[in-house]
């Protein structure tokens, strides 16, 4: 073989267990530089998985997914298991090579010329995740109602003055916002004056807006442990101090979260629904985290972004509707109901905080789009919204229930899944001996996307348990799903 055989020194390699950052991702970027400085050099051996897990004392699951990424971006060559060599081109260097022959671009900036912001906004990765059978968090797009969608765009290109393509008012179009107003009132029980609305692109700009105006670099805030990972990116992305509180039946353990860090400067929180557990909040939790922030002049902000998907009994009340003080300010998104590359959603703020987001919104990107925003208020006001929801309502339980005779069929005695009123996904909890990131990679290997619950956790550990989706997902789909998921289990 003319292929060099040396093995890469991993000496210098450190991970650091307490950072928030995941280990796969320190143990990526770190093996990336070496390649990019040129410590590893091309045609060079990694060391076996196993050994390199053993020598830095991660598990090796944290190993296989570092690889993984760094194979898929073409860092690396080979498979795991007969040996993976540093590449003999470099994509870095095929980057340079283009640029160069076009034009007179500046050089990419050096890594060090970053900003501090830069710095730590460069180690967040918000990767797309593939759509693979039982993959959580997506609505069925096949089922939308597209040729609608399509009509209203058509009519509101013909209707629309010209006059109104200029720039548009940083909170929202106004008989958007109206039509929020009113669905929110009546179906989540929100206190709300249209003026408090603002739309934003997505739940994801309502956490970017909420800590920028609201935190300082340094601040804490309370997070859910487990909990939503776009929050925490948004947190850390903000040099947010992020305080993982623990969540048990009755959602955010509140007094936990005061012995932990009681002078937070704010708590997210998911009280309807929480992510990833599917909990409700508790009344007696919701006024202990009211009475808190009102003690410590903290901020709550509650996420609401799946609450429409419940299948029996009324409608859930928001924890904003119980607060007196205006400390709550309420995020919802349409990428649940709708579908998320529309990008929209919308922040409900109190009234004294109204002109510091709006600001806020317009430094950042003017308005949301538009024509996105006139088609949506059409949407809703002429009853497709309503009548979409109610569609998928009924579609999603029958999914679940597939979900849950599919998994007793073929799982029974391996994993615990119980019925829910609630969501998009459900939690199937494995033996305590089991390691959920093992199960869900080799279940990636089966053309399966369930994540590891252990992937929420940051400071408490939970049973282990795998979130599998089912809302997007046909009955054809979630039977051959689950079967090739008990394959995996039972191999
Ligand atoms: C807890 C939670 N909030 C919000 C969202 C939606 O985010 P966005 O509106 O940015 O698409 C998700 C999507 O998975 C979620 O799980």
């Amino acid at each position: 073989m003319a292929k060099e055989t040396q093995e890469v020194s991993i000496a210098g390699i450190g991970l650091d267990a307490k950072s928030s950052i995941p280990m796969y991702r320190q143990l990526y970027e770190a093996l990336r530089q070496a390649i990019l400085q040129g410590r590893f050099r091309s045609g060079q051996r990694l060391p076996a998985t196993r050994t390199l897990a053993s020598e830095l004392d991660v598990s090796r699951n944290t190993v296989l997914l570092a690889f993984e990424y760094l194979l898929s971006e073409g860092y690396l060559k080979g498979k795991t298991g007969s040996g993976t060599y540093v590449t003999d081109t470099l994509p870095e260097k095929l980057l340079f090579a283009a640029r160069s022959t076009t034009d007179t671009m500046p050089s990419r900036p050096k890594r060090q010329n970053l900003s501090k912001r830069g710095e730590v906004l460069s180690t967040i990765h918000f990767p797309v995740g593939e759509s693979k059978p039982l993959r959580h968090g997506t609505p069925s797009l096949r089922d939308f109602p597209f040729h609608i969608w399509g009509k209203l765009l058509a009519r509101q290109m013909r209707r629309l003055p010209y006059t109104s393509f200029g720039y548009g008012d940083a909170a929202g179009y106004l008989p958007l916002r109206e039509a929020i107003a009113t669905y929110l009132r009546t179906a989540r029980d929100v206190r709300c004056e249209v003026e408090q609305i603002i739309i934003v692109n997505g739940s994801q700009q309502a956490l970017d807006l909420t800590a920028r105006v609201l935190l300082d670099p340094g601040d804490k805030a309370w997070i859910e442990d487990p909990g939503y990972l776009g929050a925490r990116k948004a947190f850390i992305g903000a040099s947010v101090t992020v305080t993982p509180v623990p969540i048990d039946e009755e959602g955010l353990n509140v007094e936990k979260g005061r012995e932990i860090e009681s002078k937070a400067r704010l708590a997210y929180v998911t009280p309807s629904h929480q992510f990833p557990l599917g909990v409700t909040m508790s009344l007696t939790r919701r006024l202990q985290l009211l009475e808190w922030a009102d003690e410590s002049d903290a901020w709550i902000l509650e996420d609401d972004y799946d609450s429409e998907y419940r299948y029996t009994g009324r409608p859930l009340s928001s924890l904003q509707g119980l607060d007196a003080n205006g400390c709550v300010i309420y995020m919802g998104t349409f990428s649940k109901v709708l579908f998320p590359a529309l990008r929209l959603g919308y922040l409900i703020v109190p009234p004294d905080l109204l002109d510091a987001f709006i600001s806020a919104k317009a430094v950042t990107d003017r308005n949301s789009a538009l024509l996105e925003q006139a088609v949506l208020a059409d949407f809703i006001e002429q009853g497709h919204f309503g009548r979409h929801l109610r569609r998928m309502r009924l579609l999603y339980q029958e999914r679940q229930q597939i979900l849950l005779n599919a998994t007793t069929r073929h799982l029974k005695g391996l994993i615990e899944i119980y019925p829910s009123a609630k969501g998009m996904h459900e939690i199937a909890w494995l033996p305590n001996d089991f390691d959920d990131q093992k199960v869900s990679h080799e279940a990636a290997e089966a053309g399966l996307a369930v994540t590891a619950l252990s992937t929420y956790c940051l400071k408490h550990s939970s049973h282990p348990g795998l979130v599998l989706g089912y809302a997007a997902f046909t009955e054809d789909e979630i039977r051959q799903a689950v079967t090739r998921l008990a394959g995996t289990l039972i191999s």
